[in-house]
């Protein structure tokens, strides 16, 4: 019996992405009991290793793995969900929000630098972790994570939402909202050709973890 777990579990093939009729079908659920019996083994263990593709966001300078309602069956309706982030040398997870969801942010190898700016009157705070450390990035905040070190870091994050969502702030605000409504926002202060120039040049938000300051990369020779 213990030999047939192991089969089934320590598989090398990539794991199967969930269909939507199973998602849909263990997410309309009349009670737990009625949960549980749609789940398979397959939806109740997740290999971080071994993701299916839809939990991997790939950036230019590391990658986040999210088991999330989407990617893991098994928390559905549980309002819960778990990432694990790898960061290369330099990387900047970039400032953003999780519209739906507090982070609770352990970091498990490296160095990390993280800030967290909560909502209009609150005062920017930042923090050095190193491994073993853990911050809280409450629901609504944006904040970031940065490896300064010319070493990799590695973090897991538990998030109280099967569906954290995420907004990259600069790319929400410069790249998906109106031009003119953008420079009447900078009180004029950038034109009209500037914001549009600086549109262009944003990173969409699946570029995360990106590339990090140049002084970094320069001090780590990449
Ligand atoms: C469970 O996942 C493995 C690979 O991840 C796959 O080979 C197998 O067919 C899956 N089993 C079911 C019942 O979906
Ligand atoms: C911000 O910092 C100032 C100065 O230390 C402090 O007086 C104030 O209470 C802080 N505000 C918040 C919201 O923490
Ligand atoms: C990133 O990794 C390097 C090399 O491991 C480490 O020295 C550095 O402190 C890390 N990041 C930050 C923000 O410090």
């Amino acid at each position: 019996m213990f030999i047939l777990l192991n089969s089934i579990y320590f598989t090398s093939s990539a794991a199967v992405t969930p269909s939507t009729a199973h998602l849909l079908d263990i997410k309309d659920s009349l009670g737990e009991l009625d949960r549980e019996s749609k789940l398979t083994a397959n939806d109740t263990v997740f290999d971080f290793l071994n993701p299916p593709p839809t939990a991997i966001l790939k950036g230019n300078d590391g990658r986040l793995i999210l088991a999330q309602g989407i990617t893991f069956p098994a928390v559905i309706n549980l309002h819960t969900a778990f990432a694990v982030g790898f960061m290369n040398p330099c990387a900047l997870n970039t400032p953003h929000t999780h519209p739906r969801a507090t982070e609770f942010f352990y970091l498990i190898e490296g160095e990390v630098q993280t800030g967290l700016y909560q909502e209009n009157g609150a005062n920017f705070t930042t923090h050095q972790l190193r491994a073993g450390m853990a911050t809280v990035f409450p629901l609504g905040g944006i904040h970031f994570q940065y490896n300064l070190s010319c070493k990799k870091a590695t973090f897991i994050a538990a998030f109280n939402s099967e569906d954290p969502g995420v907004q990259t702030t600069a790319v929400s605000l410069f790249r998906h909202l109106p031009v003119d409504v953008i420079v009447a926002s900078l009180a004029g202060k950038l034109t009209r050709p500037q914001v549009v120039a600086l549109q262009k040049s944003i990173l969409e938000a699946l570029d995360n973890p990106s590339q990090g300051l140049a002084e970094c990369r320069k001090r780590c020779n990449i």
